[in-house]
């Protein structure tokens, strides 16, 4: 086996690790769980982590992940992991349709980047879909990730912004963003759909996210903007073990859950951390601005507990990582964007 399948395989293990906790909650679950747009960065580890909880449990549930499946090898590890494949595009209605019935659904299609430009696919995948989404699955209940984003800058001296916060989106991806989660709401009063909408920022694994963009910028001694001066991360693994057992709290009208670490963490540390790993000087431009994207996710802490994953096993991982040249799934997180075009 090659040194970067090794890698991998160590990543693939570090993102499905099964909790006690999650073995009790898929216990009592009453069937298969459909993972709609499971094809990206999360849904495949996603629907593994959901399917060893399922063995770890004695369960004989299916995880049914569905997606264009743009990557066929992610399709053909989905299948060797046990998890049920439907390529399927949403956006087909008679595709939608003849999708099969779950009681249970995590919806994760969404598009952020390439808004710019293309703003009326950002739209109909963000905002239309949920809607077509939540009618054709109106039997079921549907965990739905949606993005902090949706929340208005706050002062970098506060905890973040509660999810009983006024929303105020900047720019056109946030914007799509909360017109999803409006449309969420709408149908499942509608319908009486239980539903339950996560605000994600941001999932990191070893790949891709904040911790993996600050690290490689050190390392490449490329500068560092800082007016978005602090910022929060979860471990890739952890979020996705929140959105499975969040099937348990879905409810009309939809709960919404901020999903993120409890720290706020200063990108200017940060940097000086992997600076020190790597024995390298960070090169920073600008200086922090009195307000950043941050949420306060301590409801979703209580529910659930804090994330398994310390934030400075992350950052050893992540710096570990990056000093074997570890493969990238080259898809930069623009968490520094102050203007909102993705
Ligand atoms: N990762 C984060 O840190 C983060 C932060 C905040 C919010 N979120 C949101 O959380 C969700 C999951 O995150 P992610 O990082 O896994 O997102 P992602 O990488 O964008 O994955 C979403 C996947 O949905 C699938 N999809 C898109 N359009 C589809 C369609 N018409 N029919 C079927 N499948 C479709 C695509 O896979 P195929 O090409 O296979 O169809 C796509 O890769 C997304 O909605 C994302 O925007 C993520």
């Amino acid at each position: 086996m090659s040194q970067a399948a090794r890698m991998l395989e160590d990543l693939e293990m570090k993102l499905t690790v099964v909790s006690p906790a999650l073995v009790n909650f898929v216990h009592e679950i009453d069937g298969d769980i459909l993972v709609l747009g499971a094809g990206g960065k999360m849904g495949p580890s996603l629907a593994k982590l959901a399917r060893r909880a399922f063995e770890a449990a004695g369960v004989s549930r299916k995880v049914v992940a569905v997606s264009r499946f743009s990557s066929n090898q992610v399709k053909a590890e989905l299948g060797s992991a046990g998890v049920e494949t439907i390529e399927a595009d949403l956006m087909d209605e008679e595709q939608l349709w003849s999708l099969p019935e779950a009681p249970n659904i995590i919806y994760m299609a969404g598009q952020k980047f390439g808004t710019t430009g293309r703003e009326q696919q950002t739209w109909a995948l963000n905002t239309y879909l949920p809607g077509r989404v939540a009618l054709r699955y109106r039997r079921s209940r549907i965990v739905a990730f949606s993005s902090g984003n949706v929340y208005p800058f706050v002062s970098v001296e506060s905890r973040g912004s509660k999810e009983t916060d006024p929303p105020g989106p900047i720019g056109e991806y946030a914007q799509s963003r909360l017109g999803g989660e409006r449309i969420l709401q709408y149908f499942s009063l509608r319908n009486n759909t239980p539903m339950v909408i996560l605000r994600l920022n941001y999932a990191v694994e070893l790949r891709y996210g904040v911790l993996h963009d600050v690290a490689w910028a050190v390392l490449r001694r490329t500068p560092i903007d800082l007016r978005m001066g602090y910022v929060n991360v979860i471990w890739q693994g952890d979020a996705n073990e929140v959105a499975i057992r969040a099937l348990g709290l879905a409810s009309v009208p939809p709960t919404v859950l901020n999903v993120t670490g409890p720290e706020k963490i200063s990108v200017r540390w940060l940097a000086a951390e992997f600076g020190r790993l790597f024995g390298v000087e960070p090169i920073f431009v600008n200086s922090e601005e009195d307000t950043a994207l941050l949420s306060d996710a301590s409801k979703a802490h209580e529910m659930f507990g804090y994330p398994r994953v310390r934030l400075d096993e992350m950052i050893r991982w992540v710096a570990e990582w990056v000093r074997s040249n570890g493969p990238s799934l080259n898809r930069p997180t623009h968490f520094q964007e102050r203007e909102g075009r993705f």
